[in-house]
């Protein structure tokens, strides 16, 4: 099982997105362990992915190639939205994916938060640095600006990274009373959105 996909992330998500049936759209799948898990609580979803796994429901595909349009109710990005080449074309091919009002739920990496007192916390405990400082990926806040142009937002909430992302869940109740007292930033962050 893939560490970050937790209970918390389940339940955020499904607090979102638009009761079961509805139909969902899983951006950058990867090997489709939250498409399967959607598809368990009653979802009808299909997951698009350069790498997706082969088989019904999965789409091996950019997001920006991705040429849907109107078919989901919801969509879910976790982890995936700050990988995409063209940001501006991978956030119209989500809107163009989601009938009007459509939520989108996204969980994801705060490139920005990343610094010495990440680095400092991450070192203390064991755990491997999070990202190779040359591998470019897009900050949050460029994420969450481009999605601005075609989304209202609905709600966020900082949430930590460092544990999860280094398989070590037994730190994530301390990396999270850590953020809450301020003492660490937030390198993670659950967000919701509605189409405009
Ligand atoms: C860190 S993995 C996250 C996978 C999965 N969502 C999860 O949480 O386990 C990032 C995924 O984004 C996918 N990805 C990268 N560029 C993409 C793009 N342009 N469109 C869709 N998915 C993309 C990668 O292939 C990879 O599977």
């Amino acid at each position: 099982m893939t560490t970050h996909l937790t209970s918390a992330l389940t339940e955020y998500c499904e607090r979102w997105l638009r009761p079961a049936p509805a139909a969902v759209l899983d951006v950058g799948c990867g090997a489709g362990e939250s498409t399967e898990r959607l598809r368990e609580s009653g979802y009808s979803v299909v997951g698009v992915d350069p790498a997706a796994p082969a088989g019904a429901g999965f789409v091996r595909s950019t997001l920006e190639e991705f040429g849907v349009e109107d078919a989901f109710d919801a969509a879910l990005a976790v982890r995936s939205l700050h990988h995409v080449g063209d940001l501006g074309a991978a956030v119209a091919s989500l809107r163009a994916a989601l009938r009007e009002s459509g939520v989108l739920v996204v969980a994801e990496f705060v490139f920005e938060a990343l610094g010495d007192a990440t680095e400092e916390w991450a070192s203390e405990r064991g755990l491997a640095a999070p990202i190779d400082p040359g591998h470019v990926v897009w900050r949050f806040e460029e994420v969450d600006a481009a999605l601005l142009a075609a989304f209202e937002p609905l709600a966020r909430e900082p949430t930590g990274y460092l544990a999860l992302e280094a398989a070590r869940p037994e730190l994530e109740a301390e990396e999270l009373e850590a953020i809450a007292s301020g003492r660490l930033p937030a390198t993670g962050i659950r967000a919701a959105y509605r189409s405009l």
